[in-house]
């Protein structure tokens, strides 16, 4: 054997193992997944543009840091979601909404701001929640999965297919899910008290389950399951006079709603669990985003972050928000109407960015800690979320 050939021998064995270390586990049972597509379920934590499609743009200076430019996100910049999509080297979800520039080639998201599990008996203009309920959100992907059978089964003209999957990615795909927080909130906006709003999260996280279902019996067999957030310690929930009889913890949250919360995902859990046992041939993964939100705030300083309670982008108080004059609304000041713009100095050291939703700092953090599994049930990465667990 000549001196070239032993060494291509050699690089080719060096090359296989870093090839094992990549995909394989010392069982040689854990390759990392190849999700062909996302497609995502939730509300403005994972919005990559549809309550802007349906509703108008969410204004500058949304997607500032990131996009230059609004991009359909309550954000500075990316979201969750779009860290997800990019972990699996997917282009950022187009929004199912989104009739131009849309491509749904590797998933969508049929994700809007204000969405809720169960429909309310209110309208956006009343109480700012998404007609676009869960229900409503699964009406769709059931519409798409249909009309793209039907596109992949005629000849057609060939538009279409470069913008749509192929039909066996829907069982190949990820379904991705970060809902329920607008259930609680909108409780408690109409006046319900703690235990009323209580005594609904059974029907919510019930209604939760039959989407699961649903979607499994159309193909679906990865799931990955966000809880819901500490949303007693975000601003736009503080700052309503009526939340917290100015009664907060220690680490200015209000606890009660804190506690609400992690009842929804003790049942959340729970009901996932259960959906595990009946659906055999599904991956259901369960993140624990509360716990890690919940440190990000409660620990903000040691992370790097400052002022958690104080939105970036806002107007007045005592937590620079205004629940009349969003970000990117217009206040008069002194005679003069001024944009509500960035107040902040940095948003990368900023854990809200308008007082509801966090920032891209703030999401690429959440990002990273839930990535390898620590907070995952079962203990997978995000790489592994197609692997049923024995
Ligand atoms: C809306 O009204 C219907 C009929 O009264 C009720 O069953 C349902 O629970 C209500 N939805 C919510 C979210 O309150
Ligand atoms: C849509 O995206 C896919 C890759 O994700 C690409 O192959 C395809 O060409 C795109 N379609 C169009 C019309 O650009
Ligand atoms: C809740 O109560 C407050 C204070 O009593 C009142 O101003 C508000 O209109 C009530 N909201 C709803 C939805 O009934």
């Amino acid at each position: 054997m000549d001196r070239r050939r032993r060494r291509n021998l050699i690089v080719e064995a060096f090359m296989v193992v870093l090839l094992l270390n990549q995909f394989v586990d010392g069982k040689g049972r854990k390759h990392r997944c190849e999700f062909p597509a996302v497609f995502n379920f939730g509300d403005s934590n994972s919005d990559t543009g549809g309550l802007s499609a349906a509703f108008g743009q969410a204004p500058p200076p949304n997607g500032e840091s990131f996009f230059r430019r609004p991009a359909g996100r309550y954000c500075d910049g990316r979201l969750v979601i779009d860290f997800i999509a990019q972990n699996f080297g997917l282009p950022y979800l187009s929004a199912y909404l989104d009739a131009l520039g849309s491509n749904f080639t590797q998933g969508a998201n049929f994700a809007t701001a204000g969405s809720t599990i169960r429909p309310q008996n209110t309208t956006l203009s009343q109480s700012g929640f998404s007609p676009f309920s869960l229900n409503v959100q699964w009406y769709q992907f059931n519409d798409f999965h249909g009309r793209v059978r039907n596109f992949r089964t005629q000849k057609g003209d060939g538009v279409f297919e470069r913008l749509i999957p192929k039909t066996k990615d829907f069982s190949r795909a990820l379904y991705t899910f970060d809902i329920g927080q607008n259930d609680l909130t909108a409780g408690l906006f109409q006046n319900l008290s703690i235990d009323q709003v209580r005594a609904s999260v059974p029907d919510i996280v019930g209604q939760f389950k039959t989407v699961i279902e649903d979607i499994y019996n159309q193909g679906g067999r990865s799931f990955w399951i966000h809880n819901t957030g500490p949303f007693g310690c975000l601003p736009y929930v503080i700052a309503r006079p009526l939340s917290t009889n100015g009664q907060v913890d220690k680490y200015g949250c209000v606890g009660s709603y804190n506690e609400l919360a992690q009842s929804f995902n003790r049942q959340l859990k729970e009901t996932v669990g259960q959906l595990r046992k009946d659906l055999h041939k599904a991956a259901i993964t369960y993140v624990d985003v509360y716990s890690i939100k919940y440190t990000l705030i409660t620990q903000a300083s040691q992370h790097g972050f400052e002022h958690p309670l104080r939105a970036c982008c806002g107007h007045g108080g005592k937590y620079n928000y205004d629940m009349h004059i969003g970000c990117g609304g217009k206040v008069k000041v002194k005679g003069k109407e001024i944009l509500v713009g960035k107040s902040c100095n940095d948003p990368t050291v900023a854990v809200s960015w308008d007082g509801v939703h966090y920032t891209q700092a703030a999401n690429q953090w959440i990002f990273d800690q839930m990535v390898d599994g620590s907070f995952s049930d079962p203990p997978i990465s995000l790489g592994l979320a197609c692997q049923k667990q024995p």
